[in-house]
């Protein structure tokens, strides 16, 4: 729409106005002018149709884990178009070579109460050298419509960045800030940690918030950054995300299952069973939820994949979820036995086990499963859901006796072996930060925490090479906040 008025006010500023002749005529002719440049303004956009006011991507592509959790030759391309046949396709090239034969999508259509019918395509990309830049354009009906770079995923023996954070896209400016900063570090892939878009998980807050932010066409401060169309992005279930059940009210919530395209290797969970959200509202909104989002809900609430020589495993981590529930203790154990032979064991989920915040104190539901992640010895789990930055010492926690055990002989310099799991709160990535006054008084901390950064917004920044792990905490204007090394 703004780019046919911007013509239609060009053409306007070209027209002469007829200032020869007088009186009435003069104002006759002059309203001619300006009934014409009305007809400029609005009515050339209704004529073309909404494609010309909004492009042929309701959501421009990005690029996705997909379904495959173990290979790093393959990829998802994703995008969202208007509801209407055209036959899509992907390409994708070495950097300067020649385009590869096609890829034709699938797509899933989402329809949904308040919101336009549209179309999440997912094209399966293969044949990727890991680890390496590739070209990719997608054309539709032969025309080439958007094209980009994007990095393909890391294989066991590749170095490679990880950006983490969580609590990301509230509309609020920090939230920009740390989109820049993290373009500018350059990672290989970004996982979020939840509450990825506020504060109700819709359609319309991905519209607002997270695509404008994280796929625009410009990297500012004040913007964001074009991330997800070259970027990885991994994303495990907030309460944000996933909490809102009340489909009467909300019909658009829930898009975590509709925009997100990820393994669906997690453990079974029906949609009205234990362990998963409890929807409601008319009968027709919720087949509306199941019609649009397909296998991936319930399901891609808990996955797990190898990203280079590190096995990850995401979690939901929301109350609803028992996570001392016999089956999924057992789906739990037996992933990480699978992963005993990665490098690094990494665990994601949204609501910390371990936080020293006043804000959120009564939610530590996922130190259930603590045992777990020290039996198969992780290494890192990464959390959000408190507002700002905070590191553990390594801990080993008892769960019959509540009681923990803590390594304070690490210090992520001179001493580098952690004898027990660090926790990690990287909260901080754009919502509002918690208990700001907490940082400079250690004494309101738990005894386990170690680090405690909350007046300024952060992500952070993981480099992994084979066995040495080297994280940084980095704040919305680029300075570092934390730092540490863990070796192997
Ligand atoms: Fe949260």
């Amino acid at each position: 729409m703004d780019k046919i008025q911007n013509i239609a006010l060009s053409a306007l500023k070209k027209l002469p106005l007829d200032l020869n002749r007088k009186g009435n005529n003069m104002w006759l002719s002059n309203g001619m002018y300006l009934v014409r440049c009305l007809i400029c303004l609005w009515a050339v956009p209704a004529i073309f149709g909404a494609e010309l006011a909004s492009g042929p991507f309701v959501a421009k592509p990005y690029l996705q884990l997909g379904r495959m959790p173990a290979d790093p030759t393959y990829m998802d391309v994703v995008w969202h178009s208007a509801d209407a046949e055209a036959v899509w396709t992907v390409e994708t090239r070495s950097p300067g070579g020649a385009w590869s034969k096609g890829v034709n999508p699938t797509y899933r259509r989402i329809g949904v109460p308040t919101i336009e019918p549209h179309r999440v395509y997912r094209a399966e990309v293969k044949h990727l050298a890991p680890g390496k830049t590739f070209e990719y354009r997608v054309l539709r009906d032969g025309q080439p419509l958007f094209s980009s770079t994007g990095t393909a995923r890391k294989a066991a023996g590749q170095p490679y960045r990880l950006g983490i954070f969580g609590d990301i896209a509230a509309d609020k400016d920090p939230q920009k800030k740390v989109a820049y900063q993290l373009s500018k570090a350059k990672p290989d892939a970004v996982m979020v940690m939840g509450d990825i878009v506020y504060s109700r998980g819709r359609i319309t807050e991905y519209r607002h918030h997270f695509f404008d932010c994280y796929n625009g066409e410009v990297a500012s401060p004040e913007t964001g950054a074009p991330l997800t169309r070259s970027i990885l992005f991994i994303g495990a279930p907030g309460n944000h995300d996933t909490a809102t059940t009340d489909l009467e009210k909300f019909p658009d919530a829930q898009a975590y299952f509709y925009y997100w395209s990820q393994p669906l290797n997690g453990p079974t969970i029906a949609p009205a069973g234990a362990n998963a959200a409890k929807i409601t509202g008319p009968p027709a909104n919720i087949q509306a939820l199941k019609d649009s989002a397909g296998e991936q809900f319930p399901r891609m609430a808990n996955f797990s994949f190898d990203y280079g020589n590190a096995h990850w495993t995401i979690l939901d981590s929301n109350p609803f979820v028992d996570w001392s529930d016999v089956e999924l203790r057992e789906w739990l154990k037996n992933d990480l036995a699978s992963a005993k032979d990665a490098t690094w064991r990494f665990i994601g989920f949204h609501h910390p086990g371990f936080n020293s915040a006043i804000k959120h104190q009564e939610e530590k539901q996922m130190r259930k499963v603590a045992d777990l992640f020290e039996e198969y010895k992780v290494d890192v789990v990464f959390s959000g859901h408190v507002h700002n930055y905070q590191r553990s010492f390594p801990v080993k926690w008892e769960t019959k006796t509540s009681m923990w055990t803590l390594d304070k002989k690490f210090d992520g310099a001179s001493q580098t072996r952690p004898n027990g799991v660090i926790y990690i709160v990287t909260g901080a990535g754009g919502a509002g930060v918690y208990n700001p006054e907490q940082q400079d008084y250690p004494d309101t901390w738990s005894k386990f925490t170690d680090k405690f950064v909350s007046k300024v917004n952060s992500f952070s920044q993981v480099d992994v090479d084979g066995r040495r792990f080297e994280f940084r905490q980095i704040s919305d204007t680029g300075t570092v906040v934390d730092h540490f090394v863990i070796t192997k």
